[in-house]
């Protein structure tokens, strides 16, 4: 009877130890297969290709103001969309709100927002909204 109880306790002990590369492979198996990454946290790994070119632009830091009524992204929101607009005409739109020119019904708003604008700020920021 003893005999038996350590065979099986043997036989137990022995189909539950696993060899390196057993684990390694369980633990290969089990991993996520993917991260869910909240947008402004540092999640690891490379970025992107898009998003490494534009964290370098400068206009990235200037549009943080614009983003609230204009999208993250330029989708747009209390602001039209900027998305799909080339450089020539988002520089021709804020030299025109900078000199308080009325553009559409809401230019008002936008006056304020490129007052402070310098000429490089306005080329910077246009070259960040057409990487959108
Ligand atoms: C308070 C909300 C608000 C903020 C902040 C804001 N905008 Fe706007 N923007 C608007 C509105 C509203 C219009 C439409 C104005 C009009 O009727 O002429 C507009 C228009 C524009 C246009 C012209 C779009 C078109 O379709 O012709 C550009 C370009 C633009 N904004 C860029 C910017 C940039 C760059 C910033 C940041 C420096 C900014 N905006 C900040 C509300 C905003």
């Amino acid at each position: 009877m003893r005999y038996l109880l350590v065979t099986i306790l043997a036989l137990s002990v022995s189909a539950f130890a696993q060899t390196d590369e057993q684990r390694a492979s369980i633990a290969d198996r089990i991993k996520s297969f993917s991260t869910v990454c909240v947008a402004g946290e540092d999640c690891g790994g490379a970025p992107a290709g898009a998003d490494m070119a534009q964290a370098s632009l400068p206009g990235e830091a200037k549009y943080a103001g614009c983003a609230a009524c204009h999208g993250a992204n330029g989708g747009g929101g209390i602001g039209p969309a900027l998305v799909g607009r080339d450089t020539d005409y988002i520089v021709g739109r804020l030299t025109a709100y900078r000199a308080n020119e009325q553009v559409g019904a809401q230019s008002a708003l936008m006056w304020g927002q490129a007052a402070a604008l310098s000429d490089e700020d306005i080329q910077d920021l246009a070259e960040y909204v057409t990487g959108f």
